[in-house]
């Protein structure tokens, strides 16, 4: 089976109530960790590469691995470029056999956001790829560009018919308060997302599908590992799971994770070298880092996203 792209899966998550989890990779344990439990499981998923990721990895070995969990799993998986900066960037990814680009203009003006947006949906759909755009801009860290908290902005809902009909985008990332990164809350203070401006969105686009991004929960379980292992997240919060559940059931198709797969596969390191401080075999303390990684997708497929057996 060759890349897919997320038309049919975004159909059929919007019209059965589940989500597909967009998780970012960066190497190979990461790719295997993913796709073995998503394989375990029947669910579709979509793979991203970041600029990070593309600059760490380079996007033809990233292209490759992907290419070889479709091969030995049989699963229907598309290769999404997370946040394109520009034109020129999506366009590469395009050219190089990605299924899927965002671009993310957020950070622009409104027309601007259009120009190029609508730039990227005339190129990638030309060649079969579809394109994911952003209206709002979500606070935390990605890649180097830092948002403060109060320069985010939520999606102002009288927009999204406009951008999206205006632009020809195939999916909406939109801003309702979470975050990039693991500190996505101050200690104290209640995790809260704005589900009236998701209802609102998903009232003027009726069956569109919606992303969000920054939907990492932080699991308190492997923060403590890092902890007791030298390590120091002690703030470490993120999106309550049953927040995401109530999303995955709303309009939001497409929810991403990259802090949460961070956060397994550094507890896996950092664990197996405490205990084993005279091992210096990258296989040894990979092997316990990519199997945190495959429980944690095992639990969001199962638990979160909703999407097991929906291959
Ligand atoms: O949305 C951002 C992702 O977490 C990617 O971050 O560019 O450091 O890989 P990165
Ligand atoms: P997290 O930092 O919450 O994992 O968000 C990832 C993301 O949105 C990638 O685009
Ligand atoms: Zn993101």
């Amino acid at each position: 089976m060759p890349l897919v792209t997320t038309t049919e899966m975004f159909k059929k998550a919007y019209a059965e109530g589940y989500a597909i989890g967009a998780f970012n990779v960066n190497n190979m344990e990461i790719v295997q960790g993913i796709t073995e439990a998503a394989a375990e499981l029947h669910s579709p998923i979509i793979l991203q590469a970041s600029a990070g990721a593309r600059k760490y990895a380079k996007p033809v070995y990233l292209r490759k691995l992907v290419e070889a969990a479709i091969e030995d799993t049989g699963l229907p998986i598309a290769l999404h470029l997370d946040h394109g900066a520009d034109f020129e960037i999506c366009k590469s990814c395009v050219d190089n056999g990605f299924s899927s680009v965002m671009i993310d203009g957020s950070h622009h003006s409104f027309e601007e956001n259009i120009a190029v947006t609508r730039q990227v949906v005339e190129y990638a759909h030309a060649h079969g790829v579809v394109v994911e755009g952003e209206l709002g801009q979500l606070a935390g860290i990605e890649d180097d560009v830092n948002v403060s908290a109060e320069n985010a902005s939520y999606t102002q809902p009288d927009q999204v018919e406009e951008f999206v009909s205006r632009t020809g985008v195939d999916s909406l990332a939109i801003a309702i308060g979470t975050s990039h990164g693991a500190y996505k809350f101050k200690p104290g203070q209640k995790p809260q997302l704005r589900f009236d401006i998701l209802e609102e969105v998903s009232r003027r686009l009726p069956g569109f599908p919606i992303v969000l991004h920054g939907a990492s929960s932080v699991t308190q379980s492997y923060v403590k590992i890092i902890n007791d292992n030298g390590g120091h997240m002690e703030d470490a919060i993120g999106i309550p799971e049953d927040m995401l559940r109530q999303a995955a059931k709303m309009a939001v198709c497409k929810i991403n994770i990259d802090s949460d797969l961070r956060l397994a596969f550094t507890a896996g390191v950092r664990e197996y070298l405490t205990a084993n401080p005279s091992h210096f075999d990258p296989r040894q303390y990979l092997t316990p880092a990519r199997q945190n990684i495959k429980d944690l997708v095992r639990h969001k497929i199962l638990d979160v996203l909703g999407s097991a057996n929906k291959a």
